[in-house]
């Protein structure tokens, strides 16, 4: 079958990857270096699957039907699927949602191909895929929640915990797009995946066929879960630390409760990268007329852990002369090649607005400067200028220099 895919960034390669395995597949991007390295058979963002996937087929040994292109006729035309995963964004100070590359994707499937199914990956407003279909009379556009993590793009394609894809129940044809759709998805997923047995008793992995504004609704709530689930072990560290008790034995011993469970309860900065930040305040913009008290209290949490760092890092500096914070990484998490809305550029912004001079150890980024304060790529001697080395996750670079080392990273992973 021949599939489509606006966008090669996290969501959009991985999914081509993926269906490029049983599928022939076509990637469009519209920045051109993108597409010559992945037509090189090299990988534009850092994931290990993907790059194995992509030498695996340069070599030979895993064949995948799979070619990038800047040309939407090469990409569009007679596909039967055209999957959007393009960028959306969320300006709060606006209230407003970015999905104009959404929108200029779907135009340049549908300029090429009128019968293509359209499935919309990016993350929408809840209700936005049926406003389109509505505004365009188009009733060939789906919507598919994408829930991967960055740095393990390919691999939470290859073991999904569950398939969705969002059509209007009363059509029986978009039904049975979607239905084939998360049959592809699956197809493409790992083998033992796919005999996997569930909590539940079933088999293999579960696939939902749900309405589109539902699926919509499951994006936005599972993220904000997830910044809830964030903000709770955050909250509960910044009493612990306030009032001098042992954050990781009160955590260790509240997740030993199976309901709880242990993971996802490292403290941090705060929650960030791309989604949870656009996503929370997104799902609060949709409740205007709604009642709720959490969802605003997960974003204005966010903002109060950030505030309570920087204040705590301004004690450990207080009566050194000319003090010197260091930035060290603007990454997310260890192991992620982006710092696209990490928290701790929240930080490094509020102990800048106190007056205090901040570096910046980003190995990954080429520049003289993040936002006015000095990037350098030499660690030793970022060791030794800053007074204060901050890191929202510990790395063992900094094992000789530990007296100096702000983290609250009680567990050393993500
Ligand atoms: N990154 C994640 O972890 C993640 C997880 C789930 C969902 N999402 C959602 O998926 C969407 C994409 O996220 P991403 O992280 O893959 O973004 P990304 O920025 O990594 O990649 C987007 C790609 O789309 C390309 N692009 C922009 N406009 C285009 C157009 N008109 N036609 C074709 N290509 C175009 C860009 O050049 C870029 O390569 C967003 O809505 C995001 O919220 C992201």
């Amino acid at each position: 079958m021949k599939i489509a895919v606006a966008g090669t960034g996290y969501v959009g390669l991985s999914v081509a990857l993926l269906l490029a395995q049983h599928n022939e597949v076509h990637a469009l991007d519209i920045v051109p270096d993108k597409v010559a390295m992945l037509n090189r058979g090299r990988s534009p963002i850092v994931d290990r699957e993907i790059a194995e996937f992509l030498d695996g087929n340069a070599s030979g040994e895993r064949p995948l039907d799979f070619a990038a292109t800047l040309d939407p006729a090469q990409a569009y035309g007679d596909a039967e699927y055209a999957i959007v995963a393009t960028p959306t964004n969320y300006d709060s100070q606006k209230n407003y949602f970015d999905t104009s590359s959404v929108e200029s994707a779907i135009a340049a499937i549908r300029a090429a191909n009128s019968s293509a199914w359209i499935i919309i990956k990016s993350t929408v407003p809840v209700g936005y895929t049926q406003h389109l279909r509505d505004a365009l009379g188009d009733d060939r556009i789906l919507f598919s929640p994408e829930f991967l993590r960055e740095g393990h793009a390919l691999y939470d394609n290859l073991h999904p915990s569950r398939i969705v894809v969002g059509a209007p129940q009363s059509d029986a044809s978009a039904l049975a797009a979607a239905t084939r759709f998360a049959e592809l998805l699956a197809q493409g997923a790992d083998l033992a995946e796919a005999a996997r047995a569930n909590e539940d008793g079933s088999r293999g992995i579960p696939q939902l066929v749900v309405g589109p504004t539902e699926a919509e609704a499951i994006k936005l709530f599972a993220n904000t879960y997830l910044a809830l689930r964030v903000a709770y072990f955050n909250e509960l560290d910044t009493y612990a630390d306030s009032r001098g008790l042992n954050a990781q034995e009160i955590i260790h011993g509240v997740c030993l409760d199976p309901r709880i469970r242990d993971n996802y309860n490292n403290p941090s900065f705060g929650y960030g990268g791309y989604c949870l930040p656009k996503d929370t305040k997104q799902l609060l913009a949709n409740y205007s007329q709604v009642p709720q008290n959490l969802i605003s209290a997960i974003v204005d949490a966010n903002r109060t852990r950030k505030d309570f760092i920087a204040t705590e890092i301004e004690r450990r500096i207080e009566g050194i002369n000319k003090p010197v914070v260091g930035i060290y990484r603007l990454t997310m998490k260890s192991g992620s090649d982006n710092f696209r809305q990490s928290a701790i550029q929240g930080i490094m912004k509020r102990i800048k607005a106190r007056g205090v001079p901040v570096i910046v150890y980003e190995p990954t980024l080429n520049a003289a400067d993040f936002f006015g304060s000095e990037v350098t790529h030499d660690l030793e001697s970022f060791k030794q200028r800053a007074d204060v080395i901050v890191a929202n996750r510990w790395n063992d670079d900094l094992v000789d220099v530990g007296d100096k080392v702000f983290t609250r990273d009680l567990f050393k992973r993500d």
